[in-house]
């Protein structure tokens, strides 16, 4: 029994609160929770103004969040709270295809598309053959695997962020690779551009002094049954954001070549394999 609030004892008297029987895990990480956010006010002795203009800004970050805006997730993944918990999440084996950010602008329900289509519909941006093998950590070839892909325009827009200005579908589209396990498709050179910043996070951002753009990069989500889900993406080497990416999705392993193609068909050549560990291969 530890009876009534105080400073000092304000965890255990919080934590003490909680029924006998409820669920395990929700109070343990509650309990985590209460500790460390308490902990976190008295490290800062948060101020009552500090406090109020906390609760202002998650207000107005719940209030602009609906089907197409989920600013509550680009907070996370701009504090890297996304990529911590991916990291958590996705431990795998050295070799493996390393996950990233997920994002929000994955569309389900794609196009499937033949091997070497083209998936840029809007004719803008420098053409690009995106080629490689999905295989397993041994190297040899996954069947079967479901390559979902999808990337800004020239512009650098998604095409649900422009539904009146670009085709429907536009740079987006899935490839299911066949025995040889490779894939071919046509797409751009991606382009960097900046996250949306108009809401709670943009003032974020700016008050930090951190700029909100990501590096240019093309989306991947490759799953294949007896593996694990890859979610991630390739990112253009000489990209000037590569080394300040807004919500920290870079990892060295996931930089591509862009080799200038030199055959007429495309301006561009990307080569990336991506390497899928089995559902018991983790580390
Ligand atoms: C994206 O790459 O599409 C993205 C990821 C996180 C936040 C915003 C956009
Ligand atoms: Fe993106």
């Amino acid at each position: 029994m530890h009876g009534y609030f105080s400073e000092e004892k304000s965890v255990d008297t919080v934590n003490a609160r909680m029924g006998r029987n409820i669920e395990p895990r929700i109070a343990e990480v509650m309990a985590s929770l209460v500790k460390h956010l308490h902990a976190f006010a008295r490290d800062v002795s948060l101020t009552q103004a500090e406090w109020e203009l906390a609760i202002d800004f998650l207000t107005r970050t719940g209030q602009l969040c609906h089907d197409e805006r989920q600013e509550f997730i680009l907070l996370s993944d701009t504090l890297g709270f996304s990529m911590l918990v991916d990291a958590i999440n996705n431990r795998r084996p050295a070799g493996a295809t390393e996950n990233t950010v997920f994002g929000p602008f994955h569309v389900a329900g794609a196009p499937i598309r033949q091997m070497g289509d083209t998936i840029s519909l809007d004719g803008k941006g420098e053409s690009c053959l995106f080629v490689g093998r999905v295989v397993d950590l041994d190297g040899r070839p996954v069947e079967g695997a479901r390559i979902d892909v999808w990337s800004d325009n020239a512009d650098g827009y998604y095409d649900v962020q422009q539904p009146d200005i670009q085709p429907k579908w536009n740079n987006r589209g899935i490839f299911i690779t066949g025995p040889d396990g490779s894939y071919r498709f046509i797409g751009i050179k991606p382009v960097s551009y900046p996250i949306p910043d108009d809401g709670p996070v943009g003032q974020m951002l700016a008050s930090l002094g951190r700029h909100p753009y990501r590096p240019a990069h093309t989306h991947y989500l490759v799953t294949a049954e007896g593996y694990q889900k890859l979610v991630t993406h390739t990112f253009v080497g000489d990209d000037a954001y590569l080394g300040s990416d807004t919500v920290f999705g870079v990892k060295s392993s996931l930089v591509a070549p862009f080799e200038k193609a030199g055959d007429g068909e495309t301006i561009w050549r990307s080569h990336f394999d991506f390497v899928l560990a089995r559902l018991d291969q983790t580390r």
